[in-house]
């Protein structure tokens, strides 16, 4: 059984679907399972927002394909690892946690890079160009730290 993490954001259509893709590209396919998803509705099985596109573009990655999903109670039990982007996504998917155990499963993002400080990736989706770009560096910070913790416990 792969280990299974999702990235999760309020649309999923910026920033989880570039998680994704970043933290995919980190780990080995054969031993891990990359997912996204969104806390809101609205974007269900659209594609990611095109500058996300292209940011991911920019870095030789290809988020294109992936389609918005809405997150959902049974992914706490799918899914080993549940990262969220900022704090208002860790209050939403928490409250639909049934017990400790899943509660615990979630985690803000950025915490991996300032351990325990709370920091929200920001939304770009009101912004510019230049606020994917920030995002990126952050993701790909982030997700260098996690993909070296989840290789040294599970392989
Ligand atoms: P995301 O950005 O949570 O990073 O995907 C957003 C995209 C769309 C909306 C909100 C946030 N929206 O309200 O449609």
């Amino acid at each position: 059984m792969p280990i299974k993490i999702v990235m999760v954001c309020l649309g999923n259509i910026c920033r989880s679907p570039l998680a994704e893709g970043i933290l995919a590209s980190k780990l080995p396919k054969t031993k891990f399972k990359v997912d996204s998803a969104g806390t809101g509705s609205w974007h269900i099985g659209h594609s990611p927002d095109e500058r996300s596109i292209l940011t991911a573009k920019k870095h030789q990655l290809d988020i294109s394909k992936q389609k918005g999903r809405q997150f959902k109670v049974s992914d706490f039990e799918d899914f080993d690892y549940i990262y969220v982007m900022d704090n208002s996504n860790y209050h939403d998917v928490v409250e639909l946690a049934k017990n400790n155990d899943q509660k615990v499963k979630v985690e803000l993002i950025l915490n991996e890079l300032f351990p325990n400080e709370n920091v929200d990736v920001p939304d770009p989706y009101y912004g510019l160009q230049n606020g994917f770009d920030s995002v990126y560096k952050m993701l790909d910070e982030a997700c260098d730290i996690i993909a070296e913790k989840l290789i040294q416990k599970h392989t």
